[in-house]
């Protein structure tokens, strides 16, 4: 658990708020932000500088070719967290040039978070504010477990996976790599959902779920078939 130290963050998305706190609840700050892409602007939402504004210190924000190698030495290795601010299979062009600099992601569990048990957390994976992890789950790496959600016992949720405010995965649960789950949705026990599916909000997810289909409703049914990762 890394969030009592410094944290720089990795890209940039509205779920930034989530993790400062995550950051600042564990006794951090956060200390920079990389931008690996140019930001997209949402008319009507918070840019991400008008966000660090309200901040209470100033947190400087580099694109990432700013940032490397003017910023970072190996120092950093040693004193520094590192997060990515986003989840999915986007992630990976920027984790791929992460990993040359052998940059060392550890999980960050938000102090109000549950472990129970036997639960592991993947590298670089968030548990956010309220999240319950169950005996002997497992998290896979860089992904988001967000407000609220259950991982029941000995569900294993694959790498680059999100899983949304209040949603229960009950026990024994599998889903694959880059998996996103809808708020509040409900996975019964011993499903397993193939990769890149997606789970609608709300949705009661009875049986398995393929690979690349979004399913939605109670009892949740097919509403998409194969979608691009
Ligand atoms: C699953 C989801 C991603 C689908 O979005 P989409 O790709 O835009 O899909 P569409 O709106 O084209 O929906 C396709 C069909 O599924 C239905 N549908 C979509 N989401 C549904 C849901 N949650 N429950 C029931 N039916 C749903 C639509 O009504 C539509 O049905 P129709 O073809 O009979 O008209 C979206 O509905 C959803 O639930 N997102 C999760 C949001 C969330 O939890 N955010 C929290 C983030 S922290």
């Amino acid at each position: 658990v890394s969030s009592d130290k410094d944290c720089i963050v990795f890209g940039f998305s509205h779920f930034l708020g989530d993790i400062i706190d995550c950051i600042e609840a564990g006794g951090g700050a956060l200390k920079a932000v990389v931008l690996n892409v140019p930001e997209t602007p949402y008319p009507g939402r918070l840019s991400l500088r008008e966000r660090l504004h309200r901040l209470k210190y100033k947190v400087p924000v580099f694109t990432f070719d700013e940032w490397y190698p003017a910023h970072w030495t190996p120092d950093h290795l040693r004193w520094q967290n590192y997060v990515i601010g986003f989840s999915g299979s986007q992630m990976k062009p920027l984790l791929g040039r992460l990993k040359e600099l052998c940059i060392p992601f550890e999980p960050l569990v938000h102090q109000t978070a549950i472990l129970q048990k036997g639960a592991a957390i993947g590298a670089g994976a968030i548990v956010n504010a309220g999240a319950i992890v169950g005996p002997w789950a497992r998290i896979g790496e860089h992904t988001i477990l967000n407000r609220g959600c259950t991982i029941g016992h000995d569900c294993v949720v694959g790498p680059y996976g999100f899983v949304s405010p209040g949603a229960t995965l009950c026990s024994h649960v599998t889903l694959g790599e880059n998996v996103k789950v809808g708020a509040n949705a409900t996975i019964l026990p011993d499903v397993q959902v193939g990769s890149d599916a997606v789970i609608g909000a709300g949705a009661v997810v009875l049986e398995d779920v393929p690979a690349g289909v979004m399913v939605a409703g109670v009892p949740a049914v097919v509403k998409k078939e194969a979608r691009k990762p």
